[in-house]
């Protein structure tokens, strides 16, 4: 299978390690990373890299041309919290650059593209508990809003035009190379850095929030499987739910303290409860197992291993 692969938004969290992980296995001169501002050195230098603006148009066309490219995975985004800050912008950057891509897939400039949904399109008015793939949606924050809206412009490109676009409702992603920025799942990656630096951490969430949540090496496999899989076997265009773990902060600090016994956690819930509290406890991600055979590896404690070793 040759692809060249085009990754806008390619130094966030998930955009970092997902290049990564595209390199290993398609080649590293055919991932092109990009991004709004240049990354680090050690990133940029890694492979190809372009300036691109991913609500600009003729930017990502142009890469798109030089490259060869088919396809185009789109990780920027802004996520709920600084969303809440920022509606207009949040919803500009999260709607133009998604509609710019599909009309380039329509246009069969490129033959594929991948676009993550999240958690975040359930409301106050789903079922909390094993939220079904199909239920009731109605968020209550912009970030939300967008990410619905997407799924759905995602499905209608998919019926109308058979634009080949794909995308996964993620959990809080919990990852130790590219800290997170502006999400309101970021207290469980925050927690473990605090932990290991200074032994305590002061929660903005209150310590019964269950949320769902996965570690990036689950959601960068899931990521890259859904693409791999065949296109007969995608029932779902509009956004798949997807699992691997659901936990609270009080239940965090717990697995933290086998490894730092010392570590206290105090609350002191922001405006980001109110966000989370909206949000699903438990999601129900069968359909993803069923069609593509999808399989989590990590749960807590594996996952709190992990972090605290690589952090340390
Ligand atoms: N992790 C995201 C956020 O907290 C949800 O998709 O905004």
């Amino acid at each position: 299978m040759s692809e060249t692969i085009l990754v806008l938004g390619a130094c966030g969290q998930i955009g970092t390690e997902l290049t990564q992980k595209l390199r290993e296995i398609y080649g590293k001169d055919n991932v092109i990373a990009s991004d709004i501002r240049e990354g680090s050195k050690e990133f940029v230098d890694a492979g190809p890299f372009e300036i691109i603006d991913a609500k600009n148009r003729s930017q990502i066309l142009e890469a798109i041309q030089k490259y060869n490219v088919t396809q185009v995975y789109l990780m920027a985004a802004m996520l709920s919290a600084t969303a809440e800050k920022l509606p207009q912008k949040a919803w500009n950057l999260n709607m133009s650059s998604l509609l710019v891509v599909l009309e380039l897939a329509r246009e069969k400039h490129i033959k594929q593209v991948y676009w993550p949904s999240s958690i975040a399109v359930f409301g106050n008015t789903s079922p909390k508990i094993d939220t079904p793939q199909k239920t009731i949606m109605e968020p209550s924050t912009v970030y939300g809003i967008s990410k619905v809206s997407g799924e759905h412009w995602c499905n209608y490109y998919y019926e109308k035009f058979g634009v080949d676009v794909r995308s996964l409702r993620y959990p809080g992603i919990i990852s130790w190379k590219t800290r997170p920025g502006g999400g309101t799942t970021d207290y469980a990656v925050d927690i473990y850095f605090k932990a290991q630096e200074e032994g305590k951490y002061e929660c903005f969430l209150n310590e019964k929030t269950r949320l769902p949540m996965m570690y990036m090496n689950d959601a960068i496999d899931a990521t890259i499987q859904l693409m791999q899989t065949e296109s007969n076997n995608i029932k779902t265009r509009t956004a798949y739910n997807l699992a691997a773990m659901s936990f609270t902060p009080a239940e965090i600090a717990q697995e933290i303290k086998k490894h730092i016994p010392d570590f206290s956690i105090s609350y002191n819930p922001d405006f980001r409860q109110e966000i989370a509290d909206s949000w699903p406890q438990v999601i129900d991600d069968n359909n993803a197992r069923k069609d593509w055979s999808w399989k989590h590896q990590f749960d807590l404690e594996l996952m709190t291993k992990e972090m605290l070793k690589n952090i340390s």
